[in-house]
């Protein structure tokens, strides 16, 4: 047991390494033309479990990749950052997204009412915020 214990906490102090190195890449950053800001965690959660799927640069859903990516948002300049989060709030709001083909096949991407609302709030918030910068 002794001789095990220090290969146990090796195996352990790797598995942490690879689950911190995963959830960073899945983090979302905002940072446009220096005016930085964040998703905040329950927005993040939400667009995590019924957006991100599709939406990152990694996505085989070429169509949507186009549109939209949440994992470049930060590189985008102020102007265009607002006309997504404008977009956002708008497909949201009209419950475009997620669309119904794909909450058909992954029921448990669908928006509850809240969700919905949380995410459509911050979007036209923070789209207001930085146009009034
Ligand atoms: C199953 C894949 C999928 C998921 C999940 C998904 N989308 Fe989309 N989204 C698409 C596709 C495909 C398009 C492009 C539609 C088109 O070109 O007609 C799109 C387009 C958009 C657009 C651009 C609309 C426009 O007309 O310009 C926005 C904004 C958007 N999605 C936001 C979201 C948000 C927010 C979520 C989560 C609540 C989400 N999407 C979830 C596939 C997805």
């Amino acid at each position: 047991m002794k001789k095990q214990f220090p290969a146990f906490i090796a195996v352990l102090a790797i598995g942490f390494f690879f689950l911190n190195f995963t959830a960073q890449n899945e983090s979302i950053t905002l940072a446009a033309d220096g005016s930085k800001f964040e998703i905040p965690d329950n927005v993040k959660q939400i667009i995590d479990n019924s957006c991100f799927g599709c939406h990152n640069i990694e996505s085989k859903n070429d169509k949507a990749k186009k549109k939209l990516l949440f994992d470049e948002l930060g590189e985008l300049k102020t102007h265009k950052l607002v006309g997504k989060l404008a977009d956002i709030s708008d497909v949201v709001g009209e419950g475009e997204m997620p669309p119904k083909k794909a909450i058909e096949r992954f029921p448990s991407i669908k928006l509850s009412d809240e969700d919905r609302n949380i995410l459509k709030e911050w979007a036209a918030k923070t789209a207001e915020e930085l146009t009034s910068k």
